[in-house]
């Protein structure tokens, strides 16, 4: 596994106003520059957002190469009459190249079930996105030591029903290990559980593509910051990491790019 790639994705959630999210791009992009992490850098602000973002790259000179756009969710149609919904061909107007599906607050708040995030998937890559899927279990199934059985089931039903779109698009698929109550908590997994349930995602693909090894990204998030992210990322099969609450420092989200 190439640990050279790894990508750390900044999830700003519904957070930030115009105003806010020109100075954390700008005072983001200044230490970016002082800095140059090796990793591929992700950001992914609100919807309404992502063209003062993109136009503020622009002025700044900065190559969506070097920090990439991202959408936090897309409709599960192509088009049409679908209220309030964004569809991934007008985020790829927006010169976003990932998306995120499955995120746990889509899963658990807004209701979105295994069926959905399928289609999600399936347009995703379609579209030649690169797509971050989300995984990960609740604090009840962690605690009846179901975690892998959920996994498998969120994994094999967001992939199985694209099985040759996704073998064929291997380099676009992200799988993103959030264990939902490790998100926003402060609480972290344990490394020893990091380890063994990337791992077994990593065992879980090889299945879905009838193969003996991939090189498919698996980031960890939940509770990421500046102070936990050297160990995170230092275990084998982590290959970046989706971060929230300290994405919206400037100073901490280098500080985990940098950590690398
Ligand atoms: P957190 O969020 O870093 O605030 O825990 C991570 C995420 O939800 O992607």
């Amino acid at each position: 596994m190439n640990k050279n790639k790894y990508l750390i994705a900044a999830n700003w959630k519904q957070n930030c106003d115009s105003k806010s999210s020109i100075k954390l791009i700008n005072d983001f992009v200044k230490l970016f520059n002082k800095t140059k992490p090796k990793c591929d850098v992700l950001i992914l602000p609100p919807s309404i957002y992502l063209n003062t973002i993109l136009i503020r790259l622009n002025k700044l000179k900065v190559s969506l190469k070097k920090i990439s756009l991202g959408i936090q969710n897309i409709s599960p149609f192509l088009n049409g009459a679908y209220t309030g919904e964004i569809s991934v061909d007008m985020a790829k107007d927006f010169k976003c190249s990932y998306s995120l599906i499955g995120h746990s607050e889509r899963r658990h708040v807004f209701m979105e079930d295994d069926k959905i995030i399928s289609a999600k998937t399936k347009l995703s890559l379609e579209s030649g996105m690169n797509t971050i899927l989300c995984v990960g279990e609740t604090i009840v199934e962690y605690n009846q030591k179901q975690t892998k059985k959920v996994i498998s089931r969120q994994l094999k039903s967001a992939l199985l029903k694209s099985k040759d779109l996704f073998k064929s698009n291997q380099d676009k698929i992200i799988i993103a290990y959030e264990p939902v109550w490790a998100i926003g908590s402060g609480k972290t997994a344990s490394l020893d559980d990091i380890a063994d349930v990337h791992a077994y995602i990593r065992n879980t693909l090889n299945k879905i593509l009838g193969t003996k090894k991939n090189t498919i990204k698996i980031l960890y998030g939940g509770s990421v910051n500046d102070l936990n992210a050297a160990s995170i990322l230092d275990i084998p099969d982590v290959n970046g990491a989706l971060v929230g609450g300290a994405s919206l420092n400037s100073k901490k989200f280098i500080d985990i790019c940098s950590s690398i």
